[in-house]
């Protein structure tokens, strides 16, 4: 009995707090204090390395960069049949396209992200309204058993990092080609804030120390052939490049070694979607002494706001597993990982699945 009562004081604690603080269509006061956040798992075939190590991978880095800020990690197959991918995504609160060697374009991995990109931008705007969080609160308060996905006024943030920057330009463009080559490979820098970058939702409530070791240091690390120019961001020819500028704002940009300006990050006006062409999983957890990559504090403290802040977003999906045998089973904890440098000097630790 008083279990029941404590529910629904809460949902009217939560109701209350929804109707006050909705945003702009962001800003859900959806609390999930056990958020877990997928991360696709991509194909080995360009690894020439992982040969007979599995037939999909995901770099343990980026299990333990979520981890590091309260969430769990459920690997995505980019292969799975629709029907259990979209149950999969009704049960986390968010997903990562981590860095790759793949050839993006037309790939059965860039055809199953476009799929999730197009599911969390209906997810998140479908009838949304106040009244409507409210009710997607309550439901997740008090539904137990697995509920349809509540379309109305749910959260499902989006994260690319490198070649998962490269997929959001390609998906939020719909342009298979607005990607060009830069020489940024194993660089380091500092970024350049973008006038939008401040009022931000990622880097703009960040405390000012870590801003400035973003804006002074040079700890984000470059992995990448291929960019985003702020010149093809920014043309106006064909609907879909218009539509992009008119939805995302560069939050930071940087130039390559031939002084070629490059997007660094980037964030939806509309969506909760976010991505960095650099990488801030490596910083605490690769040690390659080949490449240039920054372990100081400033630069972990750094790269730990970021997961800190996806996370947070990720607290804001109502979403969870119809049970908890089904939750165990999802999880990352089922698997190990290799310990790799010996195969791949760039990752520690890598899963691979058969
Ligand atoms: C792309 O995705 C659609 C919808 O999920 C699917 O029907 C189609 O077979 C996929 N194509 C490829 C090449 O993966
Ligand atoms: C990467 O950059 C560092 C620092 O500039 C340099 O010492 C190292 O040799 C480079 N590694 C490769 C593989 O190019
Ligand atoms: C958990 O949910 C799954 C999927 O709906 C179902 O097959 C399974 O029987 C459930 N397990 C328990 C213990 O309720």
């Amino acid at each position: 009995m008083p279990q029941v009562v404590l529910l629904v004081v809460c949902a009217l604690v939560c109701v209350a707090v929804a109707n006050a603080t909705v945003v702009d269509g962001l800003g859900d006061q959806v609390h999930n204090a056990r958020p877990i956040v997928g991360v696709m798992a991509q194909p080995t075939y360009a690894d020439p390395q992982y040969k007979g190590l599995g037939r999909t991978y995901l770099a343990a880095a980026y299990v333990k960069w979520l981890e590091s800020a309260g969430a769990r990690v459920v690997a995505v197959q980019y292969d799975l049949p629709e029907p259990q991918l979209v149950r999969l995504l009704q049960s986390i609160n968010g997903v990562v396209f981590p860095g790759g060697e793949l050839d993006i374009p037309g790939s059965h991995y860039q055809n199953t992200s476009q799929f999730i990109y197009n599911w969390a931008i209906k997810v998140r705007f479908h009838s949304f309204s106040s009244s409507s969080i409210a009710i997607a609160q309550r439901t997740d308060v008090t539904s137990a058993s697995g509920r349809p996905q509540n379309e109305a006024g749910n959260y499902f943030p989006l994260w690319g990092t490198c070649q998962g920057f490269e997929q959001m330009a390609i998906m939020a463009s719909g342009d298979d080609s607005i990607l060009t080559e830069f020489q940024a490979e194993n660089l380091t820098l500092a970024l350049d804030f973008s006038s939008a970058a401040a009022h931000s939702r990622l880097y703009g409530s960040m405390e000012k120390r870590i801003v400035d070791i973003f804006r002074n240091q040079a700890v984000a690390q470059n992995l990448h052939q291929l960019g985003l120019a702020p010149d093809l961001y920014a043309l106006t020819v064909g609907t879909d490049n218009e539509r992009f500028r008119s939805t995302w704002d560069i939050l930071s940009t940087n130039e390559d070694r031939r002084g070629w300006t490059f997007i660094s990050s980037m964030e939806s006006k509309k969506h909760p979607f976010y991505a960095t062409q650099y990488h801030p999983e490596r910083n605490a957890y690769e040690w390659d002494r080949e490449e240039a990559l920054i372990h100081s504090a400033d630069a972990v403290a750094a790269m730990q706001a970021l997961s800190n802040f996806l996370v947070s977003e990720a607290r804001k999906s109502a979403n969870t597993f119809a049970n908890k045998s089904e939750e165990y089973a999802s999880l990352i904890y089922n698997f190990a990982p290799l310990y790799t440098p010996r195969i791949d000097r760039y990752y520690e630790q890598v899963y691979f699945w058969k």
